[in-house]
């Protein structure tokens, strides 16, 4: 018998990576504060991203997440958040039309502010600090009082998610998406590359076949789905003070739901069965997505699953494999296997970001995106070779012109101009030409395993 659930059983469980605020009053007060605020999205919303994740577990649809390491208050912009959403829709497009796979898109956006870290503190020239833990913890300014966790910091992140989500929906639904625009997509700092000419003739081909669909009178008036598109939003649960305020019971169904994003998922640091963020994200019910790196076992995900899908939902579980490139194949097997014979309904995603970071000669915190290919190239193969879906991609990405990630295969960004454009508050990102490379090479992926299950059918 699991125990009962409440939005604060998870107090009594063993839990890491939590900040210690010095006024605990003052904390409790804004927890109260955000308790009756509005919620940032509907159970119904989480429900529809349920099912549609449940095709994609089906083998019928794909996943595409992405958005940035961590948002920043510094950085909060209208352009940046049209910037980061036009290059997922860019990447949606080459993956529906390239691939004729329904996509299912997730941003990283609207309420990603708080990161795990390796260490608690941070030693710079011989002077040690609390560690930096995202916006709505404290300050990645190097002095003390940047890092002194400040709950005011909590109502600055629930106002910036709000209007981050006020305007996601806006581009989704008020015409921005329409399939019409996607020359208009294109921004300009990719004007000359392989990948936008790529990009350009597969829009050509788009208007074309939009065109001979109005001609059947299919339009934008009869089909909706021309002008308007689904987004949905997501990040690490990893503050469960902000999680729980959240949290409320959608009166249709009675049951929990959290409230700050469609998706929330469980970090590789904090996913112990008896930790104080398993606890609590087994009560809620939006789908939950769960990273899975190197350390991961069989049994173990299986136990985890136990406890978090009991009822074997589809589109409840996104499995997010971490491992490293050349690393795939040691692991990722026998978990498929395990998953696969215990008859466990899952989205695979690959995130080829995590397990891929360098320090670059030149200092830097980097990754290079001949890594990040090669991981899903991986991830990819493993899925192929066990018959199984390659589901989803999730990775760190921004529609800034950014120099944070070695390599891309035009505009090389190198170890030397790194410091360029270097912005990220956290993890490198791949900027919009190093996205849509990755989008080709998923479209070209999804065409490859199309083909393969043909050919297994037709034999
Ligand atoms: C992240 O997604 O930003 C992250 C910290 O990932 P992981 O938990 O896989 O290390
Ligand atoms: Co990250």
């Amino acid at each position: 018998m699991t125990k009962s659930w409440t939005p604060t059983s998870w107090q009594s469980k063993p839990i890491i990576q939590v900040p210690t605020y010095p006024d605990a009053k003052e904390l409790e007060a804004t927890e109260k504060l955000l308790s009756a605020y509005p919620p940032l999205v509907f159970a119904g919303e989480a429900r529809s991203l349920k099912a549609s994740l449940g095709r994609v577990a089906e083998g019928n649809a794909f996943l595409l997440q992405g958005g940035d390491c961590a948002e920043s208050f510094a950085e909060f912009h209208p352009d940046n958040i049209r910037d980061t959403f036009r290059v997922l829709l860019q990447m949606a497009v080459v993956l529906t039309f390239g691939a004729a796979c329904p996509v299912v898109k997730v941003g990283r956006m609207a309420g990603q502010f708080a990161k795990p870290r390796s260490s608690d503190t941070e030693t710079i020239d011989g002077v040690t600090l609390p560690s930096y833990r995202g916006d709505m913890i404290n300050g990645s300014g190097f002095t003390e009082a940047e890092r002194v966790p400040d709950p005011a910091r909590l109502v600055q992140a629930y106002n910036q998610s709000a209007s981050t989500l006020n305007l996601l929906r806006a581009f989704a639904q008020g015409g921005y998406a329409d399939l019409h625009k996607m020359h208009q997509w294109t921004l300009s700092f990719v004007e000359d590359s392989p990948e936008t000419a790529r990009y350009k003739d597969l829009a050509d081909r788009l208007e074309e076949a939009l065109a001979f669909m109005a001609a059947c009178g299919l339009t934008a008036a009869t089909a909706p789905q021309i002008r308007e598109t689904e987004f949905y939003t997501s990040h690490e649960a990893l503050l469960l003070n902000y999680e729980v305020a959240m949290t409320r019971v959608d009166s249709i169904r009675g049951e929990y739901y959290d409230t700050s994003a469609h998706l929330l998922w469980i970090g590789d640091r904090t996913r112990q069965p008896d930790g104080a963020h398993v606890e609590f994200l087994r009560g809620v019910h939006n789908p939950i997505g769960m990273k899975v790196g190197p350390t991961m076992d069989p049994d173990e995900l299986i136990r985890l699953l136990d406890i978090l899908n009991p009822e074997n939902e589809a589109g409840r579980m996104t499995l997010i494999s971490r491992m490293g490139a050349g690393k795939v194949g040691d692991h990722l097997p026998a978990l498929i296997r395990k998953v696969e014979a215990e008859g466990r309904s899952v989205v695979w995603s690959c995130d080829p970001m995590h397990g891929n970071t360098v320090k670059s000669s030149t200092g830097y915190k980097t990754r290079p995106v001949d890594l990040v290919l090669e991981e899903v190239r991986d991830f990819f193969a493993v899925h192929r070779a066990e018959g199984t879906h390659a589901g989803g991609v999730h990775f760190e990405m921004t529609g800034q012109n950014v120099t944070e990630c070695v390599g891309g295969a035009a505009h090389a960004v190198t170890e030397e101009t790194l410091g360029d454009r270097y912005h990220t508050h956290c993890d490198p990102r791949l900027n919009a030409e190093q996205s849509l490379e990755l989008a080709f090479l998923i479209s070209e992926s999804l065409k490859d395993e199309r083909d393969h299950l043909k050919a297994a059918k037709a034999s």
